[in-house]
């Protein structure tokens, strides 16, 4: 019954099937690089940011990774610094669920845990090297420092800062920077509500209107130094921090809930990003990449995600790959009518980020994705269908689907749903 000829199955490797099937299947990006999975197309899947880069195939290093809640963005992240950790690469991460703690441990590093009146401070105003301002094009280190003020209070106030309100930040910050070496945010704030004559005289002003200029600033940048965020970010950088070792986590588990998650990462990224450059301005560089997870917080506000955008053309010239996690498209807050500031920004950060990893998209967010995206139709139906670990994955112009695959030895650094397992 049915006894008609055996047919053998056709085996071909991924590079023929890609030129028998052109725009349907992929040759694959080479075998350099860390294993993510299953090419679910055929072959495994190996992929080197650092390298495609090299190669030209991407005109940047950096990634965003977005998908519903549960669908393994974290692990794959976790599995893929871990992994790079065999080629020696090194690795910062931005953690605001405290859940990279395990990663740590298998790395023998331990996370900086900030927290309200914790040991830990970070002074997010600590200058990177003057000679990388210089050659990244920004006139000097200060530009950062202002601009990360600017977007600081920018998010804190919920809206631009009027050019007053800039002009008092920017007189503020060089009348700090011609009395201490290092700024910090109580100086910056005491600077702006007690200017001094002589920089109300350098914009014809007088002292009382340079204070009223200043004054909304320096109240929501107060919250940093004297309110429920008090002891974070409110001072020197805590002497003796280790930031040699491979990996290095920052966890502001302790704020997860708190309204001023974004103002807070926002923080530790400037931070972390000054101590980076600084690291490979001295010489102590090689290939990091950097993470931010749950990257949302960050840039639901467009003051920050401005900040964002702009901090991470400059990590190219540091050796730096970043990875943002988000949940939506959306996410990018953002994103609003055709032409506005916005979408401009959204569609900024995707070209900055050339690599996107796609997990499942809830159905009302698939025509957004697959605009912003650049999705085929095919594509596109695929994006509320993916199963948890499988993903679309877009590499410059070329698209791959991947499970991603968690090793036994790897179980433990990923587990995320601990509380969700049977009841003792
Ligand atoms: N490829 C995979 N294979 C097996 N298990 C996986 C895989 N990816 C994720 N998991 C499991 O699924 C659970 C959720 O994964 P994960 O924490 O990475 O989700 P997430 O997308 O980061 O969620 P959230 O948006 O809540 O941060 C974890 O317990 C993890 O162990
Ligand atoms: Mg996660």
């Amino acid at each position: 019954m049915g006894a008609g000829p055996r047919v053998p199955a056709h085996q071909v490797t991924t590079r023929n099937l890609g030129a028998a099937y052109p725009l349907m299947a992929e040759a694959g990006l080479g075998h350099r690089g860390v294993l993510i999975g299953h090419d679910l197309l055929g072959g495994s899947f190996v992929y080197d940011p650092f390298e495609l880069y090299a190669q030209g195939v991407v005109s940047n290093p950096n990634m965003i990774v977005f998908g519903q809640i549960g669908r393994g963005k974290s692990a794959f992240v976790k599995t893929y610094l871990w992994r790079q950790s065999v080629f020696g690469r090194r690795a910062w991460v931005v953690d605001p669920k405290g859940e990279y703690a395990a990663l740590a441990r298998a790395w023998g590093v331990r996370p900086v845990a900030l927290r309200p009146g914790g040991a830990v401070r970070l002074n997010p105003l600590d200058p990177g090297p003057t000679p990388l301002a210089a050659a990244t094009g920004t006139a000097d280190a200060d530009r950062r420092q202002v601009e990360l003020l600017a977007s600081l209070a920018c998010a804190c106030l919920g809206r631009n800062l009027a050019p007053r309100e800039r002009v008092a930040l920017d007189l503020a910050l060089s009348a700090v920077g011609s009395t201490a070496v290092v700024p910090t945010l109580p100086a910056v704030v005491d600077a702006l509500l007690e200017p001094s004559t002589d920089a109300a005289r350098r914009i014809r002003t007088d002292r009382a209107t340079l204070l009223e200029d200043g004054r909304d600033v320096a109240l929501e940048l107060r919250r940093l130094v004297h309110g429920d965020l008090r002891g974070m970010f409110d001072g020197p950088t805590t002497p003796g921090l280790d930031l040699s070792g491979p990996l290095v986590v920052l966890d502001l588990s302790a704020l997860y809930n708190s309204t001023a998650l974004g103002v807070l990462m926002a923080c530790a990224t400037a931070w972390l990003q000054a101590a980076l450059a600084r690291q490979a301005h001295e010489g102590h560089g090689g290939h990091v990449l950097v993470v931010v997870d749950e990257a949302w917080a960050i840039l639901a506000n467009l003051g920050v995600a401005r900040w964002l955008q702009a901090s991470w053309k400059l990590s190219r010239a540091y050796g730096v790959a970043n990875v943002a996690v988000l949940h939506r498209l959306s996410d990018l807050h953002a994103v609003g009518a055709a032409g506005s500031e916005q979408v401009g920004l959204a569609e900024g950060l995707l070209s900055d980020s050339e690599t996107r990893v796609v997990y499942a998209q809830p159905p009302g967010e698939v025509a957004r994705a697959s605009e912003l995206l650049s999705l085929s139709a095919t594509e596109a139906e695929l994006l509320s269908q993916l199963r948890r670990g499988v993903a679309l994955w877009k590499v410059g112009h070329r698209a791959f689907l991947v499970q991603h695959l968690v090793g036994p030895s790897e179980r433990g650094l990923v587990d995320t749903d601990g509380a969700m397992g049977p009841e003792r």
